[in-house]
């Protein structure tokens, strides 16, 4: 008997299998083998949320929730966090290796000449409603670039593949920029190619009458951490629906759209979203016990602690709270931050946090910042998207680069009612 495998007895019928172990994992498909006669279709795993099921194999981010370690292509997120811009690191996540100086001209200058949108996109971002929020327009804008770029269906071709992620990644900061610029009632502002993509980023915020704009450098600097810290985080769930969409061979444009769809959502990208109206309700530093009182019993969730993978302080949130401490340093203290602070404080201490393993994570403090720069808390889960989009990207590219992948397609398992015959109008109850 092989030493890397499981055995697997069935009660049923008394028979035994062996099932190979590789990487920790039994193939699900293995399972399939066992059954109680012919006519049986065969075992299979049941995984809502995928608790406990491995996806895919990949070769872009690690992550050991226990440990707290995060690493894009081997290197650790506190030396990429700490050495690197976000250019480099989105060449990084995309080609797996950190480009040399010529490599990262060339990537500069691809990204930075497809900064620009086609008017109709900026006509089409017009006709938002006043106050639509910006990460519907964010989606809804993503998702008519593919109707720009009629190739972008051209999957398979590496070379028109490359000029859409160049494009995407480009267009993101505008597109949020224009989108921000749309709920303020400020004339759009174009890209500035001769700043850096968070000082371009910042220029399409909050230039206003100055001839040329010139980004804070702390807080550039400081968009740039934010930026590397949020470019990837493995098969979390909008990667998982821009796989999942994307394994049906759809453009690049589409997937994403529905990928920043998943992370709009309160348990994803828009947690930090619901931090700062958490801490803002809580109010002042007085009230936390009384809020943890209710969190602890189950009326409602201490937003921005909590992970499915990071059982540990999630290392991003130890690299946000020094990031944050710069950044006021420009902006004056978010008095939110002092509420944040004694509400960690105590939570690591707290019984009911502690024995679930409940640690700050990356939106505990990121939000802070956000609002600290002047950004509204709608735009925060836009301030996700536009980093997360190479790591969209690459897991997007590797899964169309893999093998053993085919249209994602979930089992169920049937709970209705059996088969019955039709019942016409005047004989239903
Ligand atoms: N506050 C209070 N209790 C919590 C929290 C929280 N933030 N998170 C989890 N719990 C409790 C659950 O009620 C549950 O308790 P129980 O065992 O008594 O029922 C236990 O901890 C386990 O929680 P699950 O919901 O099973 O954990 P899961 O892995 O499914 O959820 C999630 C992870 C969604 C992140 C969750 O912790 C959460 O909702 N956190 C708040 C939202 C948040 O901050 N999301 C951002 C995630 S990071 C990101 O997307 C970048």
């Amino acid at each position: 008997m092989a030493k890397d495998s499981l055995t697997v007895k069935d009660n049923r019928t008394g028979k035994e299998y062996e099932l190979p172990i590789s990487d920790g994992t039994i193939k699900a498909m293995d399972l399939r083998q066992i059954k109680t006669g012919a006519e049986d279709f065969g075992i299979m795993t049941y995984d809502p949320a995928f608790m406990n099921t491995a996806s895919t194999k990949s070769a872009i981010t690690y992550l050991d929730g226990d440990k707290g370690i995060l690493r894009y292509r081997g290197y650790p997120i506190e030396q990429l966090a700490e050495k690197c811009n976000y250019m480099e690191v989105s060449y990084l996540i995309l080609y797996g290796e950190l480009p040399n100086k010529a490599q990262y001209d060339q990537w500069v200058f691809d990204i930075t000449h497809h900064t620009i949108l086609h008017e109709n996109i900026r006509h089409f971002m017009q006709n938002f409603r006043y106050d639509a929020h910006p990460m519907g327009m964010f989606i809804s804008t993503v998702a008519a670039l593919s109707t720009f770029y009629p190739e972008a269906t051209k999957i398979a071709d590496k070379e028109l593949r490359t000029i859409q992620i160049q494009r995407l990644i480009a267009k993101v900061p505008t597109i949020a920029g224009f989108s921000y610029r749309h709920t303020r009632g400020l004339p759009h502002v174009y890209p500035d190619n001769a700043l850096s993509y968070p000082g371009n980023f910042l220029n399409m915020m909050f230039k206003f009458t100055e001839l040329r704009y010139e980004p804070n450098p702390v807080l550039e600097r400081a968009l740039d951490v934010l930026f590397i810290l949020h470019a990837d985080h493995e098969q979390n769930c909008s990667t998982n629906a821009m796989r999942a969409i994307g394994s049906s061979k759809v453009d690049p444009y589409s997937a994403m759209a529905g990928a920043a769809a998943a992370l709009y959502g309160p348990l994803h990208g828009g947690a930090n979203e619901e931090v700062l109206k958490m801490l803002a309700q809580i109010g002042d530093v007085k009230s936390i016990p009384a809020f943890l009182d209710k969190v602890k019993k189950g009326e409602g969730k201490l937003m921005g602690f909590g992970h499915r993978v990071y059982k540990n302080y999630d290392p991003r949130a130890k690299i946000i709270k020094k990031v944050a401490e710069d950044v006021f340093k420009v902006t004056g203290r978010n008095p939110l931050l002092d509420i944040a602070l004694e509400l960690e404080s105590i939570a690591l201490k707290e019984d009911y946090f502690i024995s679930r393993k409940l640690y700050p994570n990356v939106d505990f403090y990121s939000g802070i910042i956000y609002q600290a720069m002047g950004l509204p808390v709608s735009f925060f889960p836009v301030m996700f998207a536009i980093p997360r989009t190479v790591g969209w990207l690459s897991q997007w590219q590797e899964m169309l680069g893999d093998e053993e992948q085919k249209i994602a397609r979930p089992r169920q398992i049937y709970t209705g009612v059996d088969e019955r015959d039709f019942a016409p109008m005047d004989k239903r109850k």
